[in-house]
């Protein structure tokens, strides 16, 4: 993919116009192709249908850079209405968060507290809940929050992103933690992150690697082959338990290698996101693979 490519779908994915646009708009470019509807009863419908596989399920009800706290309070009280129904339905799946979501951009404090609401409700119904990490810019505050909700939850979790070179030092202080392992999805300064694919790809093996020979539970979060090829005769040859980890994958994303992990017998995890916010989540996936684009074309064109 050239950078030109990328950088047009990241350019589109951060526009506040065609966002706002689109949440008006509804669903189109095939975006219903990788997220599960707009309501809590459509993304639980879609929950259902792949734990009936055995897929386990993260839920991320999109939005993200809010400025204005009566909208992160909606999207606090959206995510418990979610929490409660993943209760009543009795379905397996936790959530994912993000904290720009919820007023970090607003006052860290205020995040804080939105997010000490959600984790009492996931924590009375035993639900995890994981703080998906965003831009570089967000980064050290992200880890502040996790580290603040720590002293007294222990049903939370982060993100880490391979392409940082600093992903190495975090994973030791987050050794207990439990993470899912990303290569990173935004566009950042080569001061601090790698930028050619081999880098990145190299150092996510070597993390997963660490991870993995270590006790803490493990989201190992990719759609490329060669990376699970690879971990999958990892743990073979150091004979570590399935239990341990988990394989991830976007909702909408090679669909059949995600039955393949589960009928191996991985343990594995679809993130599904859902909601009106989907116009900046699907752009990003387009910058990381404009390919998408073609399987949308073809669904046009012959459905
Ligand atoms: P990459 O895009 O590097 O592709 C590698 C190879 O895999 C390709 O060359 C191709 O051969 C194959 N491949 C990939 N996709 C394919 C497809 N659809 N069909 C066929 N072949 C395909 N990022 C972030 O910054 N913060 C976060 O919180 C998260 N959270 C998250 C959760 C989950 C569950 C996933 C899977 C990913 C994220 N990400 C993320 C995004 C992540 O950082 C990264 O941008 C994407 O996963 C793309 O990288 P991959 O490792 O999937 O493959």
């Amino acid at each position: 993919m050239t950078n030109l490519t990328r950088d047009f779908f990241i350019g589109l994915s951060n526009n506040q116009f065609l966002n706002s646009q689109a949440k008006k708009w509804g669903f189109f470019l095939g975006a219903d192709k990788f997220v599960a509807g707009t309501t809590v009863q459509s993304v639980v419908k879609a929950v259902k249908e792949l734990n009936q596989y055995e897929i386990s399920c993260t839920l991320d009800n999109l939005g993200e850079f809010v400025s204005d706290k009566s909208e992160a309070g909606q999207a606090k009280d959206k995510i418990i209405t979610l929490l409660d129904m993943i209760d009543q339905e009795n379905v397996n799946c936790h959530i994912s968060v993000k904290l720009t979501q919820l007023g970090l951009d607003i006052d860290q404090n205020y995040c804080i507290e939105n997010m000490k609401d959600i984790l009492d409700t996931a924590k009375q119904y035993n639900i995890f809940v994981n703080i998906d990490m965003e831009d570089y810019s967000h980064y050290e505050q992200t880890l502040e929050v996790l580290n603040v909700l720590r002293k007294d939850y222990d049903n939370v979790g982060t993100v880490i992103q391979s392409y940082l070179y600093r992903a190495e030092d975090d994973l030791a202080d987050l050794k207990d933690v439990r993470i899912r392992l990303v290569k990173g999805a935004y566009k950042e300064n080569e001061e601090v992150a790698y930028t050619d694919k081999q880098d990145i790809d190299r150092n996510f093996l070597k993390l997963a690697k660490q991870r993995l020979l270590g006790d803490t539970f493990t989201s190992i979060a990719t759609h490329d082959h060669y990376i699970i090829d690879e971990l999958k005769a990892f743990v073979q040859e150091y004979h570590i338990d399935n239990d341990q980890f988990e394989f991830q994958m976007l909702y909408g994303f090679r669909n059949d290698m995600q039955h393949k992990l589960t009928n191996e017998g991985y343990h594995f995890c679809t993130y599904i996101p859902f909601g009106d916010d989907w116009f900046g989540y699907f752009m990003r996936r387009l910058a990381e693979r404009p390919q998408n684009m073609n399987l949308i074309v073809k669904d046009t064109l012959y459905t």
